[in-house]
């Protein structure tokens, strides 16, 4: 039999989730949130409450490694005063470090990885019933998400995500992902409408599906009748409620004419693309492994280009990779103009122990690194800048996000290729409404929607005289 936590002080049967990383690991951390609630365990904010703490982590660069031993730390001096409190390390980290996170950390109770989460309240259990260090990570026997999507506890929003698949088959040279989130794993197709219709009958009207590598969808099962993401985005094309579909995230390798063709007849896919590119230098490229060259990058961007020519895209970038030159940097900013991208993520190489780039010297100076980063940043938003405003006079749909702080008189939402816009606000507007629109100026920072029928050209004549808009 087990005992439940014995509450000290203040100390309730609550548990305080915390979450770093990718979008995975959010959807992932709201499953995990369902199944203690399920269980009966309440979320809370205030860390005085909680008998159980809840990291979900992230190793993808030591930065997010170092943030969760630093919060870990300020725990020792509570689980010093209460021994009842339980601490799980769960996610990437907890597959990256294993056993040795114990010794690190002597006040961890459980180390759970990223295929053994749904398990969590039954380890919390166990360590309740008297058992030392809890540690389950690498590949499970159980399929991570359930055949039916558990909503205890989601908070109502237009928004969800929901995995499609799972992993990463890649073996780019800087990356932790595929050791510590395993082989791809996709899930069946009819599990994922299935999940997609509950979703959308609760209020949902836009799910961004997720995979490490999106577009690889479906290659890991049997040949025979085998999905793709091209099929799976027709099948969603039938959701009643659903209005928009995000793609999170692709490889530029997997793309093909078919994806192409489905991602333009789809109603729903928002043509708001992350492929990240990584770098504008070939000799980078192969030294990461990426498996394209420029060129080829190149041909997939026309491809899609030639199928939806109002395609937005957005990348990552790593800078200071190993041996990156100031031409193979100078590359990467001309590619970042070529492909014309709407957004970047930009980040600063970090070795992670484990992958082959960790063998390589980590040979470019911190400032550089910053440097580059910086600069990388800089043109992605001059580069934005010019593009927004081009989009005065064309159409689109809005997808309303929230009400504009600092103009509550406005909503803003993002059009159907993901640029930011404002509506004025009118009875029946709320989160997650769709509104067809013509883009009728730029405020210098976002775009001004008129809703289409009634629109009517407003007197700005003037716009550098247009009071400046910001959210
Ligand atoms: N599967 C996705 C990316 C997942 S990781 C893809 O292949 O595009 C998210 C981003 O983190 C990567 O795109 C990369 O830009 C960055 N990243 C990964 N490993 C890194 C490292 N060791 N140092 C710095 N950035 C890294
Ligand atoms: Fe990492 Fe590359 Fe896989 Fe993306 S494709 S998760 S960068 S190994
Ligand atoms: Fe981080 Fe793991 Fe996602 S390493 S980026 S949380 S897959």
């Amino acid at each position: 039999m087990t005992k439940t936590a014995s509450p000290v002080g203040k100390r309730t049967r609550s548990f305080q989730l915390r979450v770093f990383g990718c979008q995975m690991n959010v959807y992932d951390g709201e499953l995990m949130q369902a199944a203690m609630q399920k269980r009966g365990w309440k979320p809370t904010e205030n860390a005085d409450e909680a008998s159980v703490f809840l990291f979900h982590t992230c190793s993808v660069r030591e930065q997010a490694e170092e943030r969760v031993h630093g919060l870990l730390g300020e725990l020792r001096r509570v689980k010093k005063q209460d021994p009842s409190v339980v601490i799980a390390v769960v996610g990437c980290m907890a597959d990256r470090e294993g056993q040795a996170l114990f010794l690190r950390e002597p006040h961890v109770d459980i180390v759970c990885g990223s295929r053994h989460f749904p398990k969590i309240p039954d380890m919390v259990d166990q360590v309740l019933g008297g058992e030392r260090r809890v540690c389950q990570i690498g590949e499970a026997e159980i399929e991570v998400d359930a055949p039916e999507r558990n909503l205890v506890g989601r908070i109502e929003h237009y928004q969800a995500h929901v995995a499609v698949m799972r992993g990463c088959d890649l073996n780019c040279t800087y990356c932790i992902v595929p050791s510590v989130r395993g082989r791809v794993e996709s899930r069946q197709p009819e599990a994922i409408v299935q999940e997609v219709k509950l979703l959308a009958q609760n209020g949902v009207s836009e799910v961004h599906l997720l995979g490490q590598t999106i577009d690889a969808y479906g290659r890991d099962l049997p040949r025979q009748d085998r999905p793709e993401l091209a099929s799976l985005l027709d099948a969603l094309e039938t959701v009643d409620g659903l209005k928009r579909i995000r793609l999170v995230t692709l490889h530029p390798s997997y793309v093909d004419q078919a994806l192409a063709d489905a991602m333009a007849r789809s109603t729903k896919f928002m043509r708001f693309l992350p492929m990240p590119i990584q770098s504008g230098s070939d000799q980078v490229l192969k030294r990461m492994k990426r498996g394209y060259s420029v060129a080829m990058y190149r041909k997939k961007v026309a491809l899609l280009r030639a199928a939806m020519p109002d395609l937005e895209l957005v990348s990552d970038w790593i800078v200071g990779f190993p041996g990156e030159t100031d031409e193979d940097f100078i590359a990467s900013e001309m590619a970042m103009k070529e492909f014309d991208f709407l957004q970047s993520y930009v980040f600063q190489y970090s070795p992670r122990p484990g992958t082959t780039a960790y063998e390589y010297p980590d040979d470019i100076p911190k400032q550089q690194k910053a440097r580059r980063n910086h600069r990388l940043l800089a043109l992605q938003r001059e580069l934005a800048q010019q593009k927004t405003p081009k989009l005065v006079g064309t159409h689109s749909r809005l997808m309303l996000e929230k009400r504009s702080e600092r103009n509550p008189e406005f909503w803003i939402g993002r059009t159907q290729n993901g640029h930011y816009a404002l509506l004025p606000d009118e009875a029946g507007c709320v989160a997650g409404l769709e509104v067809p629109v013509e883009l009728a100026d730029y405020n210098g920072r976002e775009l001004l929607a008129q809703r289409e029928k009634e629109f009517v050209m407003p007197a700005f004549d003037h716009p550098q005289s247009l009071p400046s808009f910001s959210v």
